[in-house]
């Protein structure tokens, strides 16, 4: 009877010994994904592509992402969103210029906690150019692109981008422009009264612009659509964006006017193929019902 006993445990215990190590390995599968070793194709890719994993980044050169903002109600939001995509860029620093007389406590705290490297600087811009019909935000790119011909100098390896608050960034967008040598396009999502609009390329150069909007502009691209090489920002010290003779929606045809041409351009995400920004601006909020002065019992920053 012992003996019987004894048999059948010896046959099972190694089975249950292997179902008990199989179910402890498939736990710590999907529990611990290992970190440092990439799995897929697709983490090789983003690995390759500075992207996730620990690595030494400082190589890379720096991308300074420009983004003007002004109070509103969404703004706390808008650079909600942003944070989010940038915190994930390695060698990323945020020059954040505000439209104010100083430096709003909002802004100031939301930065502070944000996670990104940042520059926070303020320009108010004159009454008499805050009409409809004028373009927006010339004073605080200015300032910006001032700030880095005053901190940065011929040793800095590093790409300027218009980032807007109102739009979406893709993660490989940072990739793509990263390698900016003089100034690189791409398409840009939702802009021009399309769904789209890009430079158009062959042959690996640009050859003109599909866009719905004002396609005689020499650069027919949005903010978002195009990446400077800091050296030529720095080699270009009078460049900048226009006011006077400068109408609205052609800041960026004659800004790029006075540092390229457009046989220069370096077209990027995939010969200018694939959309990874888009503005997408986002829906204003219905107030109706607000006070003047909120009836909470609690004063809330929203
Ligand atoms: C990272 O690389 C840079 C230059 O490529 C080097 O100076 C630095 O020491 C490296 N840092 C680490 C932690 O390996
Ligand atoms: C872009 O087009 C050029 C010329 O046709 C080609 O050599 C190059 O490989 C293309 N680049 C990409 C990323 O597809
Ligand atoms: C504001 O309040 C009124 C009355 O309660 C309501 O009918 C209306 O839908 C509210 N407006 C919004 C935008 O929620």
């Amino acid at each position: 009877m012992k003996s019987v006993f004894f048999s059948r445990f010896f046959i099972l215990l190694p089975w249950v010994l292997i179902v008990i190590i199989m179910i402890d390995i498939d736990s710590k599968r999907t529990i611990w994904t290992p970190i440092g070793v990439p799995r897929s194709r697709a983490q090789l890719a983003a690995r390759k592509a500075g992207l996730g994993g620990p690595k030494n980044h400082s190589a890379l050169p720096v991308i300074y992402a420009i983004t003007p903002t002004y109070t509103r109600p969404v703004q706390k939001a808008e650079l909600t969103r942003l944070a989010h995509a940038f915190r994930q860029v390695p060698q990323f620093h945020w020059i954040v210029v505000e439209d104010s007389t100083v430096r709003t406590d909002l802004v100031s705290r939301f930065l502070a906690q944000c996670g990104v490297p940042y520059t926070h600087l303020h320009v108010f811009t004159p009454r008499r150019f805050k009409r409809a019909g004028m373009p927006r935000a010339t004073e605080q790119r200015n300032l910006a692109l001032g700030w880095l011909r005053q901190h940065r100098t011929r040793r800095d390896a590093g790409v300027v981008f218009f980032a807007d608050d109102d739009n979406t960034y893709s993660l490989e967008l940072f990739q793509e422009m990263r390698s900016t040598r003089g100034v690189s396009v791409w398409p840009v999502g939702f802009v021009g009264g399309r769904a789209y609009e890009r430079p158009i390329v062959s042959g690996g150069r640009v050859v003109g612009w599909y866009t719905g909007w004002r396609p005689d502009r020499t650069f027919a691209t949005d903010m978002a659509g195009f990446s400077v090489n800091l050296q030529v920002i720095l080699a270009n010290p009078r460049a900048q964006f226009k006011r006077r003779g400068s109408q609205p929606g052609m800041q960026e045809s004659d800004f790029l006017k006075q540092i390229t041409k457009v046989t220069e351009l370096e077209p990027k995400a995939n010969n200018c193929t694939r959309v990874l920004v888009w503005h997408t601006r986002t829906e204003k909020p219905h107030l109706g019902n607000e006070t003047k002065h909120p009836k909470d019992t609690v004063l809330i920053e929203v």
